[in-house]
């Protein structure tokens, strides 16, 4: 693990988008569900990368993570969404990803902080989020930032 001196975060440019795509590998590389293979997973990111980015609400933000030498270390985005169980207004992260190299010192912590804060400033009572039920370390690093499971979506191959 190595520890950068200093992160700061500052909203996506339109220079920042081949940065963001260049992360996509790290989110369709995740263990996922035994019966998809990385072409299925490659294509559901790219999919869901292009619809995230193509729905043009202005309540969304894109937040960049850089480092004291201006290295572009990772990114959070997130948007307006509903509570699956209330159906009131609450926040939602749709995308996060961490360069490999700066994995582990602290972004992601970084980023999340900065995503509840704009939840909470917006009003909301809950952040929601969701991640392939074999990412353990996501899974473990959202719990230990207070994230709880609400449902679980179960899949048979036929
Ligand atoms: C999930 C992810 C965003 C977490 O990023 P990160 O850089 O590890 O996050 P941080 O460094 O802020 O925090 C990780 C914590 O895990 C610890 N850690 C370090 N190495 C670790 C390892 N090998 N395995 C598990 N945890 C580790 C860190 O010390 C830190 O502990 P702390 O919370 O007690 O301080 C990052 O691993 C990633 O980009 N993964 C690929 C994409 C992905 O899965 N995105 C989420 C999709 S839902």
């Amino acid at each position: 693990m190595q520890s950068l001196p200093a992160i700061t975060l500052r909203p996506a440019e339109p220079s920042d988008r081949e940065f963001l795509s260049g992360l996509s590998p790290r989110l369709s590389g995740v263990p996922g569900p035994a019966w998809h293979d990385l072409a299925a997973m490659e294509g559901f990111q790219s999919r869901y990368m292009a619809a995230t980015f193509a729905a043009a609400d202005k309540n969304a933000q894109t937040l960049v993570a850089w480092s004291g030498d201006g290295r572009r270390l990772g990114y959070v985005h997130m948007r307006p969404g509903k509570d699956g169980v209330t159906d009131e207004p609450c926040g939602y992260v749709s995308l996060l990803a961490v360069d490999k190299e700066a994995e582990g010192s602290g972004v992601a912590t970084k980023l999340m902080a900065a995503a509840e804060e704009w939840a909470r400033a917006r009003g909301y009572r809950f952040l929601s989020l969701d991640v392939f039920a074999d990412n353990r370390r996501a899974i473990d690093f959202y719990k230990r930032g207070g994230f709880g499971s609400e449902t679980l979506r179960m899949v048979k191959p036929l």
